[in-house]
């Protein structure tokens, strides 16, 4: 049997088995059964429909923090047409009490005026904290998350999102992306936690865990229902433009993209969405192989499968799949979907209607998808209260919910030049701050923030410092000369930035992105604007060294200044106290921590990632990125010894631990992700060089030493052989930690 089944079923089985469980599980399925028996067949297809808020709100004023719903359009919605799902902000992020209202008003019209007063599931995007909720906490994005290789704080950064998002009332949050970080152009990168599949399956978990709670009880006022997403293989467009054509083989497909989904699913995550676009010719919506064969019959996944914004649509409009909008419907409900987030109408539920009708797709088939939805809406408690509570208002962007993202913020700062030790800066030095992004806090925060692009300054609060002024308040004004010298795309009064760069003692640059998220962030050049580059290298002609500070969403080609600067810290989307946390490096008073989650190119044509093979490195090829995957600097050195493993052989189906010590060999103290990589040495399809396996992050302080340890199993050392089968071949292996390497033997 696929061995990585049979870690599903043992799953599968306790959760069936464990009587307490059982009882509970049977009782919520007699309830959605007696329900469901009472619905007509228009109920039903409502409830498979979402709308988003704008079908039933007031045109909404430019720069409010609220919006106003329309109880006309609300009755027409969920009381006329059944409606069961509404998502998004209508344009831009709501204070948290009119965010109450709205959800009050809403589920008051769906459980007080309809005839079987079902509850109506609200879903948002709180995709770096609730940054849809004026008040709530903002954290970084995932790629800067999974800089910090730190299981905890993504855990924590579901908890908080999880907590603010219920707060209002809202009980479902579409994240996480559990997509690869593979293809760099892509202006969704960001969103990911980077190339390798299983730092992504293990953060994506974490946070997972956080959101849902690790006992999965989502009906507690501070829990969310979370929403894999874009299932699967969204992430790697070949152009490298959003929603356009993957080409995966099934074999990578399954090892790579697949895994971490298949994780969550494991997990115990209760909904999923759908890639936006198409693998090898197929859009992901009408794939009967993605959405019932693997998910259900594969993973047995029991929860819902929602679709993304207009994508059953798409699947005639853009797709050419199907014949007409009620061709795509029936693609879409026979491959598997349960909901639509149409999201301008309801034309789903009325060509649902028509089909079942026709006989061409069984009312049967329709009770699974509504029995999913109920079921779902029964474990979020929402036909026991569907109303948020005044009282939890306190707990949205509290002191501590802040104090949690700036210390993730911390751990995200990456380093990746320290020439001569030119950092940690002196207080005491005079600093020109310039560059495009050393000014802006959207920039830090990029999409999803406030509104979908997170370009608009005006909604930012003004307490959050943009980087120019955090470095202010740690060094003092007077310290600090400020020209911008660039916009992200021109040279912009360059001359006054040469001015103060021959007045100050050395330059903070800050380049990177504007503000973007999905297709409106397509480029179709990976270097970083000229611009730019134009203004370090002009800078570098005063003689002054330049610390460059990177604030983008994807790794820009830099290449032609990196000689020109004597320091280079990585800040990705740091989010809101991401300035601090820069500062706080920059000036020493943080120790940087952060190692990369991608592979850093050097060149436009040149996107290996890590996990290469063997012939990629063979005779004149080699990986050659600017920074390699899990590179990060310190202030202080990390010395790795004594690499022990307890067995020389294991079972394929054995466990093998594992040993290595750490030291702080330098003098201060300082967090270190300890990563480890396996190695296949000989195998039936060619291995990669190496895979990260396995992960810590500790802290030392100087001379401390730590034993860290590390559990292999099947699962470690499985691939996915010539029939698409995960397999354990025996042979040999090699683990490395800390360029410390043993082999071991696996035995049939
Ligand atoms: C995005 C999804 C998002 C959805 C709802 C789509 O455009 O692809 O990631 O969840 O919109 O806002």
């Amino acid at each position: 049997m696929d061995v990585r089944k049979i870690g599903i079923l043992v799953l599968f089985a306790l959760f069936v088995f464990s009587p307490g469980i059982r009882a509970q599980q049977n009782a919520v399925d007699a309830q959605v059964e007696a329900l469901l028996k009472k619905m007509t067949l228009k109920e039903k297809v409502g409830q498979m429909t979402q709308v988003t808020l704008s079908m039933v709100s007031m045109p909404r004023p430019k720069h409010s923090f609220v919006n106003t719903l329309n109880e006309q359009k609300l009755k027409k919605i969920i009381v006329d047409s059944c409606v069961g799902s509404i998502l998004n902000t209508g344009g831009a992020a709501n204070s948290a009490e009119n965010w109450q209202d709205m959800i009050t008003t809403i589920q008051k019209m769906a459980t007080q005026k309809t005839r079987l007063g079902i509850p109506v599931i609200y879903g948002i995007d709180a995709i770096h904290g609730s940054n849809y909720i004026k008040e709530a906490t903002l954290f970084p994005q995932s790629i800067a998350m999974a800089a910090t290789f730190n299981r905890d704080l993504s855990f924590q950064e579901g908890v908080v999102t999880a907590l603010e998002t219920r707060a209002v009332g809202i009980p479902w949050n579409f994240n996480p992306v559990l997509g690869l970080g593979r293809q760099p152009l892509w202006s969704r990168f960001w969103e990911t936690y980077g190339e390798d599949p299983y730092l992504v399956a293990e953060l994506g978990k974490a946070y997972i865990y956080g959101l849902q709670g690790k006992d999965h009880n989502v009906a507690r006022p501070d829990r969310v229902a979370a929403c894999m997403k874009h299932y699967a293989g969204y992430s790697v467009p070949l152009s490298g433009h959003d929603r356009t054509p993957a080409w995966i083989p099934e074999r990578i497909f399954r090892e790579k993209f697949l895994f971490p989904f298949e994780e969550a699913v494991e997990t115990g995550v209760y909904t999923v969405m759908v890639n936006s676009g198409e693998v090898n010719g197929i859009p992901a919506h009408s794939s009967k192989f993605l959405l019932t064969d693997v998910l259900r019959n594969e993973w047995h996944f029991g929860g819902l499968v929602v679709s993304d914004w207009r994508d059953v649509i798409n699947l005639y409009k853009r797709d050419h799949v199907a014949e007409s909008e009620k061709d795509a419907v029936r693609l879409s409900v026979q491959a598997g979907l349960d909901m639509s987030m149409v999201p301008f109408n309801c034309s789903f539920a009325k060509d649902l209607m028509a089909l079942v009708k026709e006989g061409v797709i069984p009312e049967s088939r329709i009770d699974q998808s509504v029995r999913r939805i109920l079921k779902v809406k029964y474990a979020l408690g929402l036909f026991d209260n569907p109303f948020p509570r005044k009282a939890d208002l306190k707990f949205i962007g509290t002191p501590e919910n802040t104090q949690k993202s700036l210390d993730a913020a911390r751990e995200v700062i990456t380093l990746l030049k320290n020439e001569r030790s030119i950092l940690p800066l002196k207080k005491s030095l005079k600093v020109l701050v310039t560059g495009p992004t050393a000014n802006s806090r959207a920039y830090l925060n990029g999409g999803w923030s406030y509104t979908w692009q997170g370009d608009d300054e005006f909604y930012y609060p003004k307490k959050n410092k943009t980087i120019l002024q955090a470095i202010q308040d740690k060094i003092g004004e007077k310290n600090v000369l400020y020209a911008p010298g660039a916009t992200v795309t021109k040279l912009k009064k360059i001359s006054s930035a040469l001015k103060y760069a021959n007045q100050s003692d050395v330059i903070v640059a800050c380049l990177g992105e504007a503000s973007y998220c999905e297709t409106p962030g397509n480029i179709n050049d990976l270097t970083l604007p000229g611009a730019q580059l134009e203004l370090v290298k002009q800078l570098a002609e005063t003689g002054k060294p330049i610390i460059l500070v990177l604030v983008e969403g994807r790794p820009r080609i830099i290449r032609p200044i990196v000689n020109k600067v004597k320091a280079v810290l990585m800040a990705y989307l740091p989010g809101p106290y991401g300035s601090q946390a820069i500062a706080d490096v920059l000036f020493g008073d943080t120790n940087p921590s952060g190692k990369l989650p991608f592979s850093y190119p050097k060149y436009v044509n040149d996107l290996m990632c890590y996990d290469y093979k063997y012939s990629e490195a063979y005779d004149l090829n080699r990986y050659d990125p600017q920074w390699p995957f899990g590179y990060g600097l310190s202030y202080t050195t990390f010395k790795y010894s004594d690499l022990q493993l307890d067995k020389k052989q294991i079972k394929a189906d054995g466990t093998l631990n594992i040993h290595v010590t750490v030291t702080n060999s330098g003098k201060r103290a300082g967090k270190e992700a300890v990563l480890l990589f396996v190695s296949d040495l000989v195998r039936s399809v060619s291995p990669p060089t190496r895979q990260l396996k396995g992960f810590q992050k500790i802290e030392l302080q100087p001379g401390e030493s730590k034993t860290v340890r590390f559990t292999l199993d099947k699962k470690s050392l499985a691939f996915v052989n010539r029939e698409n089968k995960w397999v354990v071949e025996p042979g040999t292996f090699k683990v490395t930690v800390g360029g410390l390497s043993r082999t071991f033997e696996v035995i049939e």
